[in-house]
């Protein structure tokens, strides 16, 4: 049976893509640091919980080599995260620190407990979710931005070293979606309108971002596809940015962004 791992499944994409698996005959390991906010999933057709706060480098270990004891990974899905959304300089250090813990080393981490496994078997899937903001700079998003761009980093330098071994290596990339993406700081301070501006011009007219249901569909064609594809935008939001970004250049574009964010009047 196909097996794909999952980190940061108790909600979000990480949930919908482990019901989506779930769905369509895939053995799930959901990994989640709570495991109370698993127990949905635990009822659907060959889930497995296991626990996992990636902060945590004994319980990577133990978890980790668990899962590739008892089965067999086709897929490593790196998906836990959260936000921190300020001026830059008024975020604090303790702050950035933890969220670098969480975001880049855990998944970091994660990732290098799965390499030996998938160079092994000369097959597999590598998928990390990193963000719109691994690819392009967004206001508030200093710290955040960084962290993400730290993990497309690491997903764009083991494509290279894990190609040889017929491993692929992607990145899913979310814009905005509709989900419980927790941001412990969202300062507007100072702000308010960019931001404002900013909301308005990735919503693109709809009240909401979509629903995780689409990134996870599009999770399941990246991971089953067999192409040699390295970034897949998972929602409308971010593939809107997306093509633009890669249709000007970077100069043009960062005016572009200014004008839209700061000059545009509510
Ligand atoms: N939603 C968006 O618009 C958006 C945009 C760009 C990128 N992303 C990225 O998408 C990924 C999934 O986020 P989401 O939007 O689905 O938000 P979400 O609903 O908050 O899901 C985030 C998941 O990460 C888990 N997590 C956080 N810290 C963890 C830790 N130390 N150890 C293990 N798990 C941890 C959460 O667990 P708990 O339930 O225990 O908190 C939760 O399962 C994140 O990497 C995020 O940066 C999302």
């Amino acid at each position: 049976m196909q097996t794909i791992f999952i980190t940061g499944a108790s909600s979000g994409i990480g949930k919908a893509t482990a019901e989506l698996f779930s769905t369509k005959g895939w053995r799930v390991i959901a990994t989640m640091r709570n495991l109370k906010k698993g127990e949905e999933l635990a009822k659907l057709p060959n889930v497995v919980l296991m626990p996992l706060d990636v902060t945590d480098s004994v319980q990577i270990r133990e978890t980790c080599q668990k899962a590739l004891n008892e089965y067999d990974v086709d897929v490593l899905f790196n998906n836990a995260g959260y936000g921190l959304m300020a001026a830059f300089e008024r975020i604090p250090e303790d702050e950035i620190r933890k969220l670098f813990d969480t975001d880049v080393i855990g998944t970091m981490l994660v990732t290098q407990q799965f390499i030996p496994h998938f160079k092994k078997r000369k097959s597999g899937v590598i998928m990390t979710t990193t963000s719109l903001a691994a690819i392009i700079a967004l206001p508030r998003d200093g710290a955040y931005g960084a962290a993400k761009r730290a993990q497309q980093g690491m997903v764009e330098s083991i494509y290279y070293e894990l190609k040889p071994f017929n491993v692929l290596v992607k990145a899913m990339i979310p814009g905005g979606t509709k989900t419980n993406f927790q941001t412990p700081i969202n300062d507007l301070t100072g702000y308010e309108q960019p931001t404002a501006n900013q909301r308005k011009y990735l919503l693109d007219g709809n009240a909401e971002f979509p629903d995780p249901t689409e990134a996870a569909n599009i999770i399941f064609e990246a991971a089953t596809d067999g192409k040699d594809q390295l970034n897949y935008p998972t929602d409308s939001v971010c593939q809107k940015l997306y093509d633009e970004y890669h249709s000007m250049n970077v100069e043009d574009f960062k005016n572009y962004l200014y004008n839209k964010f700061f000059e545009a009047k509510r």
